[in-house]
C-alpha cells in the first residue's frame, strides 16, 4: 500500500460563486430568491466577495496548496453586451494572491448560475444563445492569464436535471425532452469553450458521480442504465460527439477535454421500474450504514475508487473536484476525508493519474435549496458576523496537504 501521495499533489477546497460570494443579484437564482420561489435567500453568503483576502490567507496559512472556484458569468456581464471592469478586476486579484501564495487555482466557468438576461432568452435551451456563451469565455480567457486549470462546467447533468427535469430548481422547467436538448447544447457550449481555450490552458470538464448499486437481484441492469444515463453518455459524447439522450442520440461536435474533474459525493440504489417516462428505472438515495449526512446520505468512500477507475478510461487526468460531507459532527468530517483520501490513494496505487482532491468546501456555505443549514465547511461561517472558525478537521487536512501522507 502506497503510503505518500505524489510531490506534486494538489490538496485544495472548493467553492462556487453563487454560494459564497454574496450579493449576486444578476443571475437567476437571485431572481428567483428574491421572487419567494426558493425557500432560502443567499443574500450576503459568505461575504467572501469583500472578504477574499482573508479568505486566501487562511487557505494559506492552513497549508492548502490549490483552491476551485467559479467565475460569475452575471458578475461580468450584468446585462446584455454590458461589461463590468470592476468585477474583472477583483477577479483578477483573487488570482494573483492565489499565484502569490503558491495556491494553484482551479477555475470553473458555469457553476448552476447564468446572467438573468441569458435565461430570459431561453439559456441554454437555444443554440443560438451560444454566441452569448462564446462571448463570456473570450472575455474569460484574458481574464485567466496564469491560470492552468480551467473547467468549463460544473456537474452538467445535475444543472440539467435539477432545472429541467426535477423542476426543483430554476428555471422550473418539467419536461425530460427539453432536458437531454439542454444538456446536448450544453456538450456545444463545451466544445466551443475547448476550441478558444486549449493551448493557453488545460481546459476540462467537471462531472458528477454518483454510484448506482442495483437495489434487489434483477435489478442489475437497471442500475447499468442509470449508470450510464447520468455518470458517462455525457462525458462519452465529448470524444464521440454522439449524445446518448433517453430518448434519442444527439449529434454534437466532436472535443476534447484535457482533465476530468470527478465530483463524488454518494451512492444510488436503483430498481426497475414498468414506466417509460422514467426512462424504465428508479433511483434513490443508497442506504449505507447506520448514519445520514445533513444532506440525508450515506457515506460509501469506496465510491470515489469506483468514480475514478472508470473515469480513468478516457485517459485523461483526474482531479477529484468535490467530495465533502454536511455535518455538524467535525470528528465523523475527519473520519470522512481521511477514509475517502485512503481510496484516492489507492486509485493512485492502480496506476490511475490522479492529481489532485479538492475538498467541498473551504468554508460552511449556501447549499442552493437547502440553505445555510448542511455544514460542509473545513471552515465554520458565522452568517450574521461573518467571523471565520477553523474546525479540527481543517487544521487535519492542512497537515494531510504538508505532509502528503494520511495519519495512522
Ligand atoms: C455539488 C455542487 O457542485 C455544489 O454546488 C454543492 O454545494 C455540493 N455538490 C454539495 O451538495
Amino acid at each position: 500500500m502506497l503510503s505518500m501521495f505524489p510531490e506534486k499533489f494538489l490538496f485544495g477546497t472548493s467553492t462556487a460563486a453563487h454560494q459564497v460570494e454574496g450579493d449576486n443579484k444578476w443571475n437567476d437564482w437571485w431572481y428567483y430568491e428574491e421572487m419567494g420561489k426558493l425557500p432560502y435567500k443567499s443574500g450576503k453568503a459568505c461575504n467572501h466577495w469583500e472578504l477574499y483576502r482573508e479568505d486566501i490567507e487562511l487557505m494559506a496559512e492552513l497549508g492548502y496548496n490549490a483552491y476551485r472556484f467559479s467565475i460569475e458569468w452575471s458578475r461580468l456581464f450584468p446585462e446584455e453586451g454590458k461589461f463590468n471592469e470592476d468585477a474583472f478586476n477583483r477577479y483578477r486579484e483573487i488570482i494573483e494572491l492565489l499565484l502569490e501564495k503558491g495556491i494553484t487555482p482551479n477555475v470553473t466557468l458555469h457553476h448552476f448560475t447564468s446572467p438573468l438576461w441569458f435565461m430570459r432568452k431561453g439559456g441554454f435551451l437555444k443554440e443560438e444563445n451560444l454566441k452569448y456563451w462564446e462571448g463570456y469565455v473570450d472575455k474569460a480567457a484574458e481574464l485567466l492569464k496564469g491560470v492552468k486549470l480551467v473547467a468549463t462546467f460544473n456537474e452538467p447533468l445535475v444543472y440539467v436535471t435539477m432545472g429541467y427535469l426535477t423542476a426543483y430548481w430554476p428555471p422550473f422547467i418539467k419536461s425530460p425532452f427539453k432536458s437531454f436538448r439542454v444538456a446536448a447544447n450544453l456538450l456545444k457550449a463545451h466544445a466551443i469553450a475547448y476550441e478558444l481555450l486549449h493551448g493557453k490552458f488545460q481546459v476540462g470538464i467537471v462531472k458528477h458521480i454518483r454510484v448506482m448499486l442495483p437495489e434487489r437481484k434483477g435489478d442489475e441492469k437497471a442500475a447499468q442504465k442509470a449508470d450510464n444515463l447520468f455518470n458517462w453518455y455525457f462525458l462519452d459524447a465529448i470524444w464521440s460527439g454522439k449524445y446518448r439522450g433517453a430518448f434519442k442520440t444527439y449529434s454534437v461536435p466532436e472535443s476534447d477535454a484535457d482533465f476530468i474533474g470527478v465530483n463524488y459525493y454518494t451512492a444510488s440504489t436503483v430498481r426497475r421500474s414498468l414506466n417509460p417516462l422514467k426512462m424504465f428505472f428508479e433511483a434513490k438515495d443508497a442506504e449505507i450504514g447506520e448514519r445520514r449526512t445533513q444532506m440525508g446520505w450515506s457515506v460509501y468512500p469506496e465510491g470515489v475508487y469506483l468514480a475514478l477507475r472508470r473515469a480513468s478510461e478516457y485517459g485523461r487526468p483526474l482531479y477529484v473536484t468535490e467530495n465533502g460531507i454536511a455535518t455538524l459532527d467535525d470528528e465523523w468530517r475527519k473520519e470522512f476525508i481521511i477514509q475517502h483520501l485512503r481510496q484516492v490513494l489507492r486509485a493512485i496505487e492502480d496506476g490511475l493519474d490522479v492529481r489532485g482532491y479538492f475538498y467541498w468546501s473551504l468554508m460552511d456555505n449556501y447549499e442552493w435549496r437547502e440553505g445555510f443549514e448542511p455544514r460542509f465547511g473545513l471552515i465554520e461561517v458565522d452568517f450574521e458576523t461573518f467571523e471565520r472558525r477553523p474546525r479540527g478537521s481543517a487544521y487535519l487536512y492542512g497537515e494531510i496537504a504538508r505532509t502528503k501522507k494520511l495519519p495512522g
